[in-house]
């Protein structure tokens, strides 16, 4: 799209990217300025319907310098990670012509040229949700787009993921795997898809959004400490998560579910106990994480076979992947019955993304909460308390696509006349 700023034009792309949750968990570097990871991840994307980034990117004569604005703020692009990826793609730019608008840019301009950024998530950034990987992921894509990048999506993961480690797996929709690569450049450290959204979409997802105050440790910083400290990453990045890779990549192609939950909550659970075996050690679930393991542990166990996984990334949040919609309903009630909202909650908000699965649960009221009945599992340990509260809120979602650009210019983020902000 292209406006007129005076004597000069504004060309711009909106793209909208997803953000994924790892099931096999990527936690450490084997090079902190390319980030190369030790060990292969896989990740599912989520449904950016519910959780997603939308960035517009511009180009224009009258830029005097690249900029940023990320949910409503400007922030500094100094950092080596922006950079990084503005090398890539202006390295990988092509010629442009827009003949209508007598626009023309060559390769050479693309060098010369500023851009402005703007970018907005779909969901509260305060809920401590991954918002790096979509955010990454989308500023690669979108800039990409712009700069006419001939590239795959391969080559862009490779981009993102000098961005964020984690970004270059939402390059894709389904489940992706993000392949560690031996060479020392980084160019074979790319992310591949595994399947689609559709190959199994009976699967729902739940997150728990936990109520924290804690200041989480970042990733960055985490995962640093943990391979400079931790005996035990070093077992599990050489000795544990390659066979789970093959096994989670069999589980997916087959749509195995007991398989495939069993891993996840596995490498979770592990990913927890080497961030308990750095030093000094890190915490990022707390009681009432442990609070919601325990209920997905009792009911698996109780079924005989699993019908929800359990993954936790950097911080208390809970993300549950359930079988199906019938289990993803009862895995609702269950959580609303140990989890209630406040009295003066508002239920609309106390569970959003995907509402169908809270009419299958059969809550339509926030009576119908308070009169949930203890499941058989929990009735069998009368000590089960109500922890009112405890939870802020609930995402329903599902896998989802990858990223897309928004043609509709009036989905664009980025006035056309004065190329700021809208
Ligand atoms: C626990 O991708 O945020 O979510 O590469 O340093 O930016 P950097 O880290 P980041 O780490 C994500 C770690 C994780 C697991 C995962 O997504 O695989």
């Amino acid at each position: 799209m292209a406006a007129e700023v005076g004597e000069k034009w504004v060309l711009s792309v909106t793209a909208q990217t997803p953000t994924n949750i790892a099931v096999i968990k990527y936690w450490g570097k084997r090079d902190e300025e390319l980030i190369l990871p030790i060990n292969d991840s896989i990740s599912v994307t989520l449904d950016p319907g519910h959780l997603c980034t939308t960035t517009s990117v511009a180009v224009s004569p009258a830029f005097t310098h690249d900029r940023i604005w990320l949910n409503g703020k400007e922030v500094s692009l100094s950092g080596g990670r922006f950079q990084n990826c503005f090398r890539e793609l202006r390295s990988r730019a092509t010629d442009f012509e827009d003949e209508n608008r007598g626009i023309k840019i060559t390769k050479k301009d693309w060098e010369k040229l500023h851009v402005h950024i703007v970018s907005y998530n779909n969901f509260p950034t305060a809920a401590g949700l991954a918002s790096s990987a979509a955010g990454l992921a989308c500023l690669v894509f979108s800039l990409a787009k712009l700069m006419n990048v001939k590239e795959d999506h391969s080559k862009l993961s490779a981009i993102a993921r000098q961005g964020s480690g984690s970004a270059c797996r939402s390059l894709y929709g389904g489940f992706v795997k993000w392949i560690m690569g031996k060479e020392d450049n980084g160019s074979d450290s790319i992310a591949v898809q595994l399947a689609d959204e559709k190959h199994w979409d009976d699967l729902v997802i739940i997150i728990a959004v936990v109520s924290s105050k804690q200041k989480e440790t970042s990733s960055t910083s985490g995962m640093r400490d943990t391979v400079e400290t931790s005996a035990l990453i070093k077992h599990r990045a050489k000795e544990v998560v390659p066979k789970r890779i093959k096994e989670m990549e069999e589980a997916i192609a087959k749509r195995d579910f007991p398989s495939f939950a069993r891993l996840a909550c596995a490498d979770s659970n592990q990913f927890h106990a080497v961030c308990l075996d750095t030093l000094p050690p890190i915490f990022y679930m707390n009681d009432t994480s442990h609070r919601i393991i325990s209920c997905v542990e009792k009911w698996n166990r109780h079924e005989g076979s699993p019908l929800v996984a359990y993954t936790f990334d950097a911080g208390p949040n809970a993300v549950l992947i359930s079988k199906d919609r019938k289990t993803a309903a009862l895995l609702l009630q269950r959580l609303l019955f140990q989890f209630p909202p406040q009295s003066d909650t508002d239920l609309n908000s106390y569970v959003i993304g995907d509402k169908t699965i809270l009419k299958d649960a059969g809550i339509e009221d926030l009576k119908d909460i308070e009169a949930l009945a203890p499941p058989p599992e929990i009735k069998e340990n009368p000590s089960t308390q109500r922890y009112r509260g405890d939870v802020s809120y609930f995402i329903c979602t599902r896998p989802g696509r990858g990223p897309v650009v928004l043609a509709d210019e009036s989905q664009s983020l980025i006035n056309p006349e004065t190329g700021l902000p809208k």
